[in-house]
């Protein structure tokens, strides 16, 4: 599993210096700069073979959870069209999906006052500690990717951060906030999982039951305005490692960007909406019935853009756990398309990688 590119020396000079200053790009763009540092400009082959935005009116599919419990038929509906979504964008947005508009409010809120504190009481949090259930830094892939992302990412794991409260010095709004919208996540990614796990023709509770969502993690993204946007990478094409994601997005500007049939689609804000998307690990244990499909976000020269993305990528603390093609789903028709993971070593095999040129799935393909 060879994924390293090799990062010439000068370049791996400027990253150092970058990083020691722990302020992230939010102290580059405080500072006024009004070009794109060379770390973050990206190549111009990557650049000349970019794919074209949004030149379809095409839209990520909406689907409207409200009263998903009422009746058998309603659900139903519901899971046709959650499999429809999971089978072919690997995305979709949920309204009236029960996490109330005051507590994504809060939590946007409190996590722009997270990054927005004074630097030298943010600088405590700078690090690239895997262990840390709370943590700051710019691009976890920083000294392994070809171009550095605009952007800086908070990080939040639970279980850790909720017990671990305590014995940080956190504001409140940021805390209270977190803990909140963490709960409420929570049960949203376990309906979703339910839902999920119907569509695959499965019990409500198997996906649940595999240990998905035992344990997860918030990305609290801060996207400064950039002075170079159209040079810039936000956060640079990807899939998502984990089983499933749930996004929040503060309404300042679109930036996520999923590709569909060869172009980039924008995933707008919109009020009181949260984006989902199939991970790699969902694509695996589905046997490749769901797809785990490629995005980005864009860096813009409005912001700050936020967002808050939570992973549900298995019980992390339990690295021998082992995960393969759900039974049910193999068939002569469908035969395994997939080897068996060992948790820990597969998420071993992408932490200090660069996003954008491997996808470790591939290494599992039969
Ligand atoms: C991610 C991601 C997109 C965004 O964190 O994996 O895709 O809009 N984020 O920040
Ligand atoms: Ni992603």
């Amino acid at each position: 599993m060879e994924a390293q590119t090799q990062i010439p020396d000068d370049r791996m000079e400027l990253l150092r210096k970058f990083d020691n200053t722990k302020a992230g790009v939010k102290g580059l763009s405080d500072s006024g700069i009004l070009k794109l540092p060379r770390i973050f400009v990206r190549l111009p082959e990557d650049l000349s073979k970019d794919l074209l935005c949004n030149n379809s009116p095409i839209q990520v599919p909406v689907i409207d959870m409200a009263d998903f419990q009422a009746d058998a038929g309603r659900r139903r509906r519901i899971v046709d069209q959650v499999r429809t979504a999971s089978e072919t964008w690997g995305f979709f947005k949920v309204v009236n999906h029960g996490i109330p508009q005051s507590v994504l409010d809060e939590v946007i809120n409190g996590v722009r006052d997270f990054h927005e504190q004074d630097l030298e009481k943010k600088k405590m949090y700078y690090t690239r500690d895997p262990n840390k259930a709370l943590k700051i830094c710019c691009n976890y892939d920083l000294f392994a990717s070809k171009t550095a992302g605009w952007r800086d990412t908070l990080s939040v794991s639970f279980p850790g951060f909720d017990s671990d409260i305590h014995s940080h010095e956190l504001f409140p709004s940021f805390s209270k906030s977190t803990l909140e919208y963490s709960k409420l996540v929570e049960s949203l990614g376990n309906v979703l999982l339910g839902l999920l796990s119907e569509a695959l023709g499965l019990e409500t509770e198997h996906l649940e039951r595999m240990e998905c969502s035992n344990g997860y993690r918030l990305h609290c993204h801060y996207y400064p305005a950039c002075p170079e946007p159209h040079l810039a990478n936000g956060t640079a094409q990807h899939w998502d490692a984990g089983f499933l994601t749930i996004l929040l997005q503060n309404q300042i500007t679109s930036g996520l960007q999923v590709q569909y049939e060869g172009q980039w689609i924008d995933i707008e804000p919109t009020p009181g909406c949260l984006v989902i998307n199939i991970g790699d690990l969902l694509q695996l244990v589905s046997n490749g019935k769901f797809k785990s499909n490629r995005h980005r976000a864009v860096a813009n020269d409005v912001g700050p853009r936020i967002s808050i993305a939570c992973f549900f990528s298995g019980p992390l603390m339990n690295g021998k756990k082992i995960y393969r093609p759900i039974e049910e789903l193999i068939s002569n028709e469908n035969p395994i398309a997939y080897k068996e993971i060992v948790l820990g070593e597969y998420v071993k095999s992408f932490i200090f990688t660069s996003w954008e040129s491997f996808r470790v799935l591939d290494c599992y393909k039969l």
